[in-house]
């Protein structure tokens, strides 16, 4: 780390725009012979920053890159021994100085390599978990190739390190510089002897010396520049910066990509539930069902036990009937449902609520909520024969899966001639990309009091915030029916 190091910014003669593309032509106090570099053309380029250090030029100390929606790769040596509440990251800005405490990203995990070496600078690679998923921020693939890069590839290196190779000049931008492998996946670098191991570094320079990473670029990346930028390695150690004989050494990622598919992979799937509300009705029960959502696809069945408490203000035997079970998630499923029976009644009552909780999961799930709340809205002031949808909360699912939203229309007492009112799903803060548009109208045939519109809820991207739509109720004809209540809110609840 470098916190209490003086930084200098370097008055960049021209912004070198080459994320993948040529470097600035005669740069010389830039990274070690390299140049400015839009972080945008780099999105994947990550600041280590030491949280406890606000001003964010002073605070960053290493780089990294983000290879997952929540996980950053960086050097081992950047980050072993530190508190994850130590270490903030973050990207997509060229200029450190322009770092607020928003773009700067808390970290719940540090995995270091356990192979790690600090004595021998070997298996010098970590990985950060990111406490919530880097909504849209783009990744960059993890090299898996071991014969790649080949000796004199072209490869590139970003960072905020020392740009000075005889001295420390550390810039507010962050830098970039073309280099060439000079190893490949067998070879010798330098003279660095027995201390370069071919197959689990990569050596890069350029030929007479003048070009590397330097103090602060460690951790950052090592990436082929075509046909797309691919990671091939995590700035580590090097002997002096730029000398001829002694090229950088980054830690080559191919052979640490199966630890890394497990750490990343060992992430638990998460369980959260909904909450929901229904509008109670004179006679008769109507089921308050509560969706249960699996946040991505699991290979192997996950159970969970759920019951009803009381921690609501509804009693159980009297307003609704307790319940208790367990829900089996099949393998691949991401949407289950709760259904809790609600008793009617004709009596003036305040709002009232029923809690359901989630016990422990089997099959490797943990519990992200664990307790569901449904809401029982009194219509007891009104008179006559009442219909009103009720609202729903879903746990956001997997990307690419479909959860179920379930709005319960109801009448207030069973009909005496059928009733029907037709219903539409109209846009909110959720777009018409996050659940299938849906119109039609419902029938209560003289028997029924209840009915379930089912809205599917499909995941396109990691949401930032909840997002919600609604359901509107329209035309209800038959047996004299007034609409007490005829918008029901979905709410997609980010639980990231
Ligand atoms: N290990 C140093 C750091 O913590 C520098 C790494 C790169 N050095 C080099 N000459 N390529 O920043």
């Amino acid at each position: 780390m470098r916190i209490g190091q003086i930084r200098v910014v370097v008055a960049a003669a021209a912004i070198a725009l080459f994320g993948g593309l040529a470097p600035t032509a005669g740069a010389q106090t830039r990274i070690i012979g390299g140049g400015v570099v839009d972080a945008a053309t780099v999105p994947w380029t990550v600041a280590l920053f030491s949280s406890s250090v606000a001003d964010s030029y002073q605070a960053q100390f290493c780089g990294g890159s983000l290879i997952d929606a929540s996980w950053v790769l960086t050097a081992a040596h950047c980050v072993v021994g530190s508190p994850a509440a130590s270490i903030e990251v973050g990207w997509g800005k060229t200029k450190l100085s322009t770092y607020t405490a928003a773009d700067r990203h808390a970290i719940d995990r540090v995995e270091v390599n356990p192979q790690y070496d600090a004595g021998a600078d070997t298996s010098d690679i970590a990985l950060l978990h990111l406490t919530t998923p880097a909504v849209g921020a783009a990744t960059i693939a993890l090299d898996r190739d071991p014969a790649v890069p080949a000796l004199g590839a072209p490869l590139a290196t970003y960072g905020w390190g020392n740009t000075s190779s005889s001295g420390t000049v550390y810039p507010d931008d962050l830098y970039g510089v073309m280099l060439d492998d000079r190893s490949g996946p067998t070879g010798t670098c330098g003279s660095y002897g027995a201390v370069f191991i071919a197959d689990h570094m990569v050596c890069a320079g350029v030929v007479g010396g003048g070009k590397d990473a330097c103090q602060g670029d460690s951790g950052g990346p090592l990436v082929t520049t075509t046909p797309t930028p691919v990671l091939v390695g995590d700035t580590s150690f090097g002997t002096g910066c730029a000398l001829a004989a002694y090229p950088g050494v980054w830690a080559r990622t191919s052979s640490y990509a199966d630890w890394v598919d497990q750490v990343v992979g060992a992430e638990a799937p998460r369980l959260a539930i909904g909450d929901a509300t229904l509008v109670e009705g004179d006679t008769g029960t109507r089921a308050l069902k509560f969706a249960v959502t699996l946040d991505v696809k699991s290979t192997t069945q996950i159970s969970v036990p759920y019951a009803t408490d009381t921690s609501g203000t509804a009693t159980p035997g009297v307003d609704f009937t307790a319940r208790a079970g367990t829900l089996v998630f099949k393998p691949n499923a991401t949407s289950k449902v709760v259904s809790v029976p609600v008793r009617a009644d004709a009596n003036l009552e305040a709002t009232e609520t029923i809690g359901v909780a989630l016990g422990l999961p089997t099959g490797g799930a943990i519990v992200a909520d664990a307790a569901g709340v449904g809401t029982i809205l009194d219509d007891d002031g009104a008179s006559g024969l009442r219909l009103s949808i009720g609202d729903v909360v879903v746990g956001e699912g997997d990307y690419g899966s479909v959860v179920k939203a379930q709005f319960v229309v109801s009448l207030s007492q069973v009909p005496a001639t059928t009733v029907t009112v037709g219903y539409t799903t109209v846009t909110g803060t959720a777009g018409g990309r996050d659940f299938t548009a849906k119109s039609g109208t419902l029938t209560f045939s003289a028997s029924q009091r209840a009915k379930i519109v089912t809205i599917n809820v499909g995941r396109e991207w990691i949401p930032e915030a909840d997002e919600s739509f609604t359901v509107v109720l329209s035309g209800a004809t038959g047996g004299g029916v007034t609409v007490t209540r005829a918008t029901g809110t979905a709410t997609i609840r980010n639980d990231d």
